[in-house]
């Protein structure tokens, strides 16, 4: 893992972004898979930014995201589908059929999931997969626990995980209590993993990615063992106060 420390949220962001319109500029058919929650937020911005300015363009680029919370529509306000729109899609030169996102509101989830896999095998695989990373470790949605060797699948949130996310809801009873998420072994075919962490709060999980051992009971560590991980952390996330 090739570590690149930034002095803030707004450093990592931006540097995120120059490393994603690099390969959106030399891949003949960039595949970006994409992350949700707090931490990606200001690159999207700044993808925006740059799409305006005529420095991007998103024409050839097909996006998977990595998770969606099952039983929300895709118009819910909370759903992963309307994060996106909202921060992203509506906003640059991507069309519908050239963005996927798991189906968490799907008659048939086992289906979806093994159709989801597909589709991603059938754009070449992501060659760039942009993380996060959840307090206890988890990447997508993968919970502690996750075989290393899971698929796209259907997973029970983690009371903490839950708690973490509950300030996008009214309240935690109205977080699901289930989510699909691309699965480990999913994302560790990306080409090139780019893993975000920013805030002291994500200090402790940063640690034991950086120094600890290898575990399903701590997802990110997998990430150890992948070729071509960069992750891009700020002071905050190194040096807890
Ligand atoms: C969420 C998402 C992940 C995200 C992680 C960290 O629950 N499912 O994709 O990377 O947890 O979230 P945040 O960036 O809000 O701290």
């Amino acid at each position: 893992m090739q570590l690149v420390k930034v002095d803030n949220y707004e450093e990592m962001s931006k540097k995120a972004c120059s490393i994603i319109m690099e390969h959106i500029q030399e891949s003949r058919n960039p595949v970006l898979g994409l992350a949700t929650g707090s931490t990606p937020e200001k690159l999207y911005s700044c993808l925006i930014e740059k799409y305006k300015q005529g420095k991007v363009s998103f024409e050839n680029v097909m996006t998977f995201n990595l998770d969606e919370y099952v039983g929300l529509k895709k118009d819910d306000a909370n759903s992963y589908h309307h994060y996106m729109k909202e921060k992203l899609f509506d906003h640059v030169d991507l069309r519908a059929d050239q963005i996927h996102l798991p189906d968490g509101h799907s008659e048939d989830l086992e289906q979806d999931c093994r159709a989801y896999e597909k589709q991603i095998q059938r754009a070449g695989s992501i060659g760039l997969q942009v993380l996060g990373i959840g307090l206890n470790g988890h990447i997508g949605f993968n919970e502690p626990g996750t075989p290393f060797s899971s698929r796209t699948h259907v997973v029970e949130l983690s009371p903490s995980t839950r708690r973490a996310n509950a300030r996008f809801f009214p309240g935690i009873e109205e977080v699901p209590t289930q989510a699909i998420s691309m699965g480990i072994a999913s994302i560790m075919e990306s080409k090139k993993i780019l893993l975000l962490v920013s805030g002291e709060q994500k200090a402790e999980a940063l640690h034991r990615l950086l120094n600890g051992d290898v575990t399903e009971d701590f997802p990110a560590s997998i990430l150890q063992t992948h070729p071509d991980v960069t992750v891009i952390a700020d002071e905050l996330a190194l040096e807890p106060s």
